[in-house]
């Protein structure tokens, strides 16, 4: 038996923040020995929203970047673009085909993004999670580790998967691999800079309310800086009544890879005054590496095509079988 395996994604839409390098890529990282891991740049998704069709290559090749800058090992990962395997697309026409639509009409994220974009919702926005389903259930995938926000969409993926099994396989046989969500505790929230009922968003209109992974160390102590705060004296943990301090505690936690209880005693008579600094320090040194290890791959010429390649060819090597056998199961014929 081979070790289990990992499918995971991002958008290329706007820049990479804290939110996803806490509640996603570090964990990808963490774990990466024990898994054969796929690690998907996700552009056919990224264009659910308005996009920038001169900005969409640049983008797809810094977040593929980005993965390996934080630490993604070629050894034991894959990273490759979702457009460039065209699996992706069919199986998730297949598999639209099997989905009720009030299945998609319930999820969260797609009613908190319709209403944001009023009249002009696209059928895309829909079936989006559709095609986070053909995504993770054509690598006959064990884990997928995601942020909170994206739970619901993994149980869909698995109800999505039952269904197909149901309808076209047997109890013996099933066609697809039921997947189980990895979704750890910390980090899985990181909230706005602005704030702290809100998550930390690509989407959000102000730069202001994340740190972007690449932002240079002025401007992340500007963010700092300038962040939203409260007038209570002393620092706390997990009082509803101050999301945000909560918020950057944990960031500094994090980043800083303490304990909650030594934060908790080291913090607790702190100023505002006296904690920024600190967690700025902080952030700005957990980003240098990370910052470092970018350039000096953008530099390079040729290297990123040439993993995106392997990456592609190791996909497509998993992605083409379990698409034949999906269609086998639904009745198609198979060309000569
Ligand atoms: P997205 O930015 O929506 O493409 O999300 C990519 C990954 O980052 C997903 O696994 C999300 O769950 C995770 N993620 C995005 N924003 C946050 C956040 N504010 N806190 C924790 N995880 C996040
Ligand atoms: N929908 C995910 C997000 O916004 C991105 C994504 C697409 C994904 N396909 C995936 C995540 C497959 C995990 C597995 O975060």
């Amino acid at each position: 038996m081979g070790k289990p395996r990992i499918f995971s994604g991002i958008q290329p839409t706007g820049d990479l923040h804290l939110g996803n390098y806490l509640g996603a890529i570090r964990n990808w990282v963490e774990g990466q020995s024990h898994y054969d891991n796929f690690f998907c740049v996700v552009d056919l998704h990224a264009i659910t929203v308005s996009h920038n069709p001169a900005a969409l290559a640049a983008d797809t090749h810094s977040v593929a970047a980005l993965y390996l800058s934080c630490g993604i090992e070629l050894e034991h990962a894959s990273i490759f673009v979702q457009s460039h395997v065209s699996a992706h697309s069919e199986l998730a026409w297949l598999l639209n085909c099997i989905t009720p639509l009030n299945w998609l009409q319930d999820m969260v994220q797609f009613k908190e993004k319709a209403i944001k974009q009023g009249e002009n919702v696209g059928a895309g926005l829909l079936n989006y999670p559709v095609l986070m389903a053909a995504d993770i259930l054509l690598y006959d995938t064990d884990k997928v580790p995601v942020g909170e926000d994206q739970k619901q969409h993994l149980e869909l993926t698995r109800d999505i998967a039952a269904r197909l099994n149901y309808l076209y396989g047997t109890e013996e046989k099933p066609v697809l691999k039921l997947p189980e969500p990895v979704i750890r505790t910390e980090g899985a929230r990181v909230m706005s800079l602005t704030d702290g009922t809100r998550k930390m968003s690509k989407s959000d209109p102000s730069d202001m309310s994340r740190i972007n992974l690449l932002d240079p160390p002025d401007l992340i102590q500007q963010k700092i800086k300038r962040c939203k705060t409260d007038s209570v004296r002393g620092l706390t943990f997990d009082d509803s009544e101050r999301p945000e301090c909560s918020n950057l505690l944990t960031l500094y936690m994090i980043l800083s890879n303490q304990t909650k209880e030594s934060v908790t005693q080291k913090c607790a008579d702190m100023g505002w005054g006296q904690f920024k600094p600190l967690l700025t320090e902080t952030a700005i040194a957990a980003l240098k590496p990370i910052q470092d290890k970018y350039y000096e791959i953008m530099a390079e010429p040729g290297y990123l095509d040439h993993v995106l390649k392997q990456g592609r060819e190791r996909a497509e090597a998993i992605a083409n079988p379990t698409l034949a056998k999906v269609k086998a199961a639904l009745g198609y014929s198979m060309p000569l």
